[in-house]
């Protein structure tokens, strides 16, 4: 099986509190497949985000990346075969410099200097942010901090990609930069996102989150045009959408 495939089968996730944050989520990524994951607030998408990527174990049904299930084992594994991008871009940064913060992750792969200079080289490159390099992280405009935690993420050289709420923050030509970014790649994705025209724009695909359950996975085109969906899962048709 493709190792770009990602499987989610009746995931149910309680936090320690008791809040019971998915309800039995299946669903199922192919390769090469740009999903965007939309939902109102508090409907689990960032928490199924975590379980992708392996931060977080199901504490009901199972989770699996190219075939491999999700189990205190596995986990190592799999967290370099999924790279997530969180919502908070200083959740990602943390070095004193940009070179440093996209060489962490290949360092810890125990890649030679050579290769972590390849893969810093190309994933700065990937993102526009080569001119970045020895900057401080502290220092970056909003959307450079998130180009630059793509890259952090991109040169580990991931199967799957997941990023949650990648344009948020974002001024609109920020945000222009980081779609076409996006649109570049030819990753496996999944995006958590409230941005209903960039899922629009960027992924055929759309996965409807409600109260901790799929309400509705299909084409995007088909699910935006549906506004009793929509409104059902207070969701808001995009302005591009509307006639
Ligand atoms: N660390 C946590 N502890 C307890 N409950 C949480 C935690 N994180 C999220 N939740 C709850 O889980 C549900 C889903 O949250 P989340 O996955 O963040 O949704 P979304 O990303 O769609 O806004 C919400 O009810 C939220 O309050
Ligand atoms: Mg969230």
């Amino acid at each position: 099986m493709s190792h770009h495939c990602l499987l989610f089968d009746r995931v149910h996730y309680r936090y320690p509190d008791g809040c019971e944050a998915l309800r039995g989520v299946t669903l199922r990524l192919t390769h090469g497949e740009k999903a965007a994951l939309v939902g109102a607030n508090g409907t689990g998408k960032s928490t199924l985000l975590l379980h992708a990527a392996g931060l977080l174990l199901p504490t009901q049904g199972e989770v699996a990346v190219g075939g491999v299930g999700l189990t205190p084992r596995t986990l190592p594994s799999v967290r370099q075969t999924v790279g997530v991008v969180f919502q908070n871009p200083d959740n990602q940064l943390f070095m004193p410099t940009v070179e440093e913060d996209v060489a962490f992750g290949p360092a810890n792969m125990g890649l030679t200097p050579d290769e972590i200079e390849q893969r810093v080289a190309a994933a700065l490159e990937a993102v526009g942010a080569s001119h970045l390099r020895k900057k401080s992280p502290y220092r970056l405009s909003g959307g450079q901090k998130r180009s630059v935690a793509i890259a952090t993420v991109l040169s580990m050289e991931p199967a799957v990609l997941v990023l949650d709420e990648p344009t948020s923050d974002l001024d609109p030509r920020a945000r222009r930069q980081t779609i076409e970014l996006l649109r570049r790649f030819d990753h496996t994705m999944l995006v958590a996102t409230h941005d209903l025209e960039m899922a629009a724009e960027l992924c055929p695909r759309t996965i409807i989150l409600r109260d901790g359950t799929v309400a509705a996975d299909g084409p995007t085109t088909e699910l935006f045009r549906d506004t009793a969906l929509l409104e059902a899962c207070a969701l808001e048709q995009p302005c591009s959408m509307r006639r």
